[in-house]
């Protein structure tokens, strides 16, 4: 009975409200090159590094060898500046020659062959961000199908030289378009981002129809700063944003830069962990033949790639903003289980958060919770039972946490506290298993 009501209302929504490529039912994962890697074109004085083949080709190598693709990475997308400043004689868009000798088609082979999905981006406009050729709505057609031939997997389409009204057309339009080629490509539209991300100039409802993802906001750049700066828009904004995600269709809070220059090991725990409460697309933009091993085995938790990766696809929310600092982020999951993310922005030293549950809005019963990052499990725990945890300056402490009781048998219909979902609740948050929660 229950099942049906939630099976109903997900099927309802795949034939009326997502895009209907079947594509990115949980948040894509992948590479993608442009934090990392930006516009460097000079592949004389700098071949290691610049936008080339060689480079596309070297991660591939490593998300195929290094224990990603089996964790979810498959994507490897490019970002701008892989093409000629000149379209072929027929109008359609060419990778650089110097650069992507063999083309693009033969790196989608050599993505292919190793188990990956090959990205690309294009710009709705008349050029790229980096002044590479746009694509025009005279040549959206083109360039859909170029890409399917190429066995293209995704589509990052920017935003840069254009304008409302152009947007507007034009980003349905490539949909129209990608969908058309008959090659499942999933579509990740700048679009939102352009338009300042909240109603009444951003449509999500026309967005989830037509994009699996979207750019809702600004570049992230290699910073704490730039992370929190991210957050805080995220967040300031959930009772428009969470509610439009969902399997299919994912806010896009840009690239994790885990792995760079910019974060120490806390923050970069943090990234990582608030990227999972959002149930974002996981895409690093780092260099996978050097990371250091404390980056990777945040990246390659297993039990945070499970939260970011939950069935159910609901993003999470920020249920408390202390005077102290603290801040408490939550995701509901399946099978009654939830995640909690206790951040700290202070400066100062480890502080020691005191609450409960109860307190957080969890219904009665005991819980059993477990620290995603130190892979503890812990006492069990009362709703009503006060419990402590220390929170490194600008770090995190994540928990997965189920109900105990409940875990195994078959639970009622869960109903969330309207106090942590608010009305503009999630379209599915109702039919949700989640019976630990208050009303
Ligand atoms: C195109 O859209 C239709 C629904 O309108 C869907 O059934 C089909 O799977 C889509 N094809 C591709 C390749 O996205
Ligand atoms: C929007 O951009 C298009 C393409 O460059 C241009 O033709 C059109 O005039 C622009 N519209 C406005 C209102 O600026
Ligand atoms: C947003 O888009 C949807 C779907 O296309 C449409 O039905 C709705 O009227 C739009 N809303 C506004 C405020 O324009």
């Amino acid at each position: 009975m229950q099942c049906l009501a939630v099976c109903f209302v997900l099927a309802f929504c795949t034939a009326a409200c997502a895009l209907e490529n079947g594509l990115m039912r949980t948040p894509p994962m992948g590479w993608l090159a442009w934090e990392r890697f930006r516009c460097d074109t000079d592949c004389l004085m700098d071949p290691d590094n610049c936008i080339s083949e060689h480079l596309f080709m070297e991660m591939a190598d490593r998300l195929s060898e290094d224990g990603w693709r089996e964790l979810g990475y498959v994507y490897i997308n490019i970002d701008d500046c892989w093409s000629s400043m000149q379209r072929d004689s027929q109008g359609r868009l060419q990778a650089d020659p110097k650069r992507f000798p063999r083309g693009i088609a033969h790196l989608a082979q050599y993505v292919h062959d190793r188990g990956l999905k090959l990205g690309i981006y294009g710009d709705m406009g008349t050029h790229t961000c980096g002044g590479y050729p746009g694509t025009t709505l005279d040549k959206i057609e083109t360039d859909a199908q170029t890409f399917a031939d190429w066995g293209v997997d995704m589509l990052k389409l920017d935003g840069c030289y254009s304008n409302s009204s152009y947007q507007e057309q034009g980003y349905p339009m490539m949909s129209k378009a990608l969908n058309a080629t008959g090659r499942p490509i999933g579509y990740s539209c700048s679009w939102p981002a352009y338009q300042g991300g909240l109603p009444p100039k951003v449509n999500y409802t026309l967005l989830a129809q037509i994009c699996n993802l979207w750019r809702n906001y600004g570049d992230i750049q290699d910073s704490w700063d730039s992370v929190l700066n991210v957050v805080d828009w995220f967040f300031n904004n959930q009772d428009v944003l969470q509610p439009v995600a969902g399997p299919g269709q994912w806010n896009d809070p840009d690239m994790l830069i885990i792995g760079d220059f910019g974060l120490s090991m806390d923050q970069s725990r943090a990234q990582m962990a608030l990227w999972a409460i959002m149930a974002a697309p996981l895409f690093m933009s780092n260099d996978l033949r050097t990371i250091s091993n404390g980056a990777r085995a945040i990246l390659q938790n297993k039990l945070l790639i499970g939260i970011n990766q939950d069935r159910l696809g609901i993003q999470g929310r920020r249920l408390i903003k202390e005077k102290s600092g603290i801040e408490v982020f939550w995701r509901p999951l399946d099978k009654g289980a939830s995640a909690l993310v206790f951040l700290s922005r202070r400066s100062d030293m480890p502080h020691l958060y005191k609450t409960s549950l109860k307190e957080l809005s969890y219904k009665t019963g005991v819980y059993e919770a477990y620290d995603v990052f130190s892979e503890r499990l812990l006492p069990q725990l009362k709703d009503s039972t006060e419990f402590g945890v220390s929170v490194n300056p600008s770090g995190v402490v994540m928990w997965y946490i189920y109900p105990v009781a409940e875990w195994k048998k078959e639970a009622g219909p869960g109903r969330f506290s309207k106090k942590l979902i608010g009305p503009k609740s999630h379209p599915h948050a109702n039919e949700v298993d989640a019976p630990f929660l208050l009303l």
